[in-house]
């Protein structure tokens, strides 16, 4: 399988005054193209810093992070944020849309930033804007949506330039239960269309049930562990 992610010995720590505290050790993970991976692990684990790495917003203290064919810790800053633009698809616990764009300006600004929009990427942006139902919407300011619906613009716009890997840290932490298994079926069939890599952290077991493979991270150490395990499950 052709790999579109890999962690080759990559550890991160941060430190504060006189304390170094080690967040991230020795990490080895390698993610096949189209894979879904969920990422587990209590709060202050490591789950966000380790997609920071991934997506290149933040650097490891040593080790590789190839992603889509670059190791893109090697790169500049420049490069590394034109690699994320071409790349990654981005989507967080709070949306993060940009407040003063409307629903469409947000949705085409990955475009606009990689320098490719047009006419005919224009038009499937918004054929995906209407996919996640809101094409009706497109005029709107974000505040004015639901958090579901916000997601769900999030989600295409996280999507519409065709990213190969997307990572989604919490994507439905902040939605009740059933508009969140929503928005994860939604992000879950965009993704599988278009093959591309999902890596979601959560601390829901039950959404961390549908990946392909589920890993964790405690005490700096990310492992994969069975899919079958149950809440509170303590591994030997
Ligand atoms: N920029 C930073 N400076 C100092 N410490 C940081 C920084 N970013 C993260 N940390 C620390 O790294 C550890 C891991 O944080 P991280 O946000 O990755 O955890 P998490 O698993 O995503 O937690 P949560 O489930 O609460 O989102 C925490 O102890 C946090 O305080
Ligand atoms: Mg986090």
């Amino acid at each position: 399988m052709r790999r579109a992610v890999a962690l080759r010995g990559v550890s991160k720590s941060y430190r504060e005054g006189e304390i170094e505290h080690s967040v991230l050790e020795n990490v080895e993970i390698t993610v096949g193209a189209g894979e879904f991976i969920a990422l587990l692990g209590p709060s202050g684990s490591g789950k966000s810093t380790l997609l920071n790495l991934i997506g290149g917003i933040d650097l490891p203290d040593a080790g590789e992070v190839e992603v889509a064919g670059a190791v893109i810790n090697h790169l500049s800053e420049r490069q590394r944020t034109l690699h994320r633009r071409q790349h990654i698809g981005l989507v967080f616990q709070f949306f993060n849309l940009i407040s003063t764009l409307t629903v469409e300006e947000n949705l085409l600004l990955p475009l606009e930033l990689q320098g490719s929009l047009d006419q005919h990427t224009k038009a499937a942006a918004l054929d995906l804007l209407a996919r996640v139902g809101l094409k009706e919407r497109r005029h709107s300011f974000p505040d004015r949506l639901s958090g579901g619906e916000q997601q769900r613009v999030a989600i295409a716009r996280a999507l519409v330039h065709s990213p190969q890997v997307i990572l989604a840290d919490e994507p439905t932490g902040n939605l009740d239960h059933e508009t969140g298994l929503q928005v994860m079926e939604l992000l879950e069939s965009l993704r599988s269309e278009r093959g591309a890599t999902l890596i979601m952290a959560t601390h829901s077991r039950q959404l961390a049930a549908r990946a392909d493979a589920l890993w964790s991270i405690r005490d700096a150490r990310l492992e994969r562990v069975a899919v079958d395990v149950t809440p509170g499950a303590r591994r030997g």
